[in-house]
């Protein structure tokens, strides 16, 4: 039997304030709890964080990844939460990651994730299909692999 899977992107504004080092716990607290809860609710995906901005795409049955939007939806940690999509996909695309970090390492994201690039990976600049596949295809290189 196959699953039914479901994929929500949405993108949003940093509210974590303080030392590239606050910063930088903030967004490995986030990825800690994520790591913990996702895999109880057979939820995967990829977290960005970029020019001061959240990219997210979470994956898997419907209900659990609702269940998991409306508590990051409700977290001071961010703001101005845009959902781009949320629709049916033929397969999971992050099937081996219970919350991948892409894009930088946790500790350049810090330092640098204040400051606006131009390397147009901005989460805020992009539509959803964009930000999917650029988190995809980073996700991918992490792992060594060809997308
Ligand atoms: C940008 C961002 C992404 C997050 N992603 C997830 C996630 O994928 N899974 C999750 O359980 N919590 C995520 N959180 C944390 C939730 O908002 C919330 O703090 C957490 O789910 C509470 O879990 P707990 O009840 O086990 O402490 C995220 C928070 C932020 C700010």
């Amino acid at each position: 039997m196959t699953e039914t899977v479901y994929r929500l992107v949405y993108y949003s504004h940093n509210r974590i304030v303080g030392s590239p080092a606050a910063l930088e716990a903030g967004i490995n607290s986030i990825l800690e709890v994520s790591r913990r809860n996702n895999p109880l609710a057979n939820v995967t995906g990829a977290l960005m964080f970029n020019a001061g901005c959240f990219g997210q795409v979470l994956e898997g049955a419907p209900d659990a990844v609702e269940q998991i939007f409306e508590r990051i939806q409700m977290d001071p940690r961010h703001s101005d939460v845009h959902l781009l999509s949320f629709a049916s996909a033929p397969a999971r695309a992050f099937a081996h990651w219970s919350m991948a970090f892409v894009g930088a390492s946790v500790p350049d994201a810090a330092r640098y994730g204040a400051i606006a690039d131009d390397t147009g990976y901005s989460p805020a600049r992009m539509e959803s299909e964009e930000l999917f596949k650029v988190l995809q295809r980073l996700a991918l290189e992490d792992e060594g692999a060809t997308p």
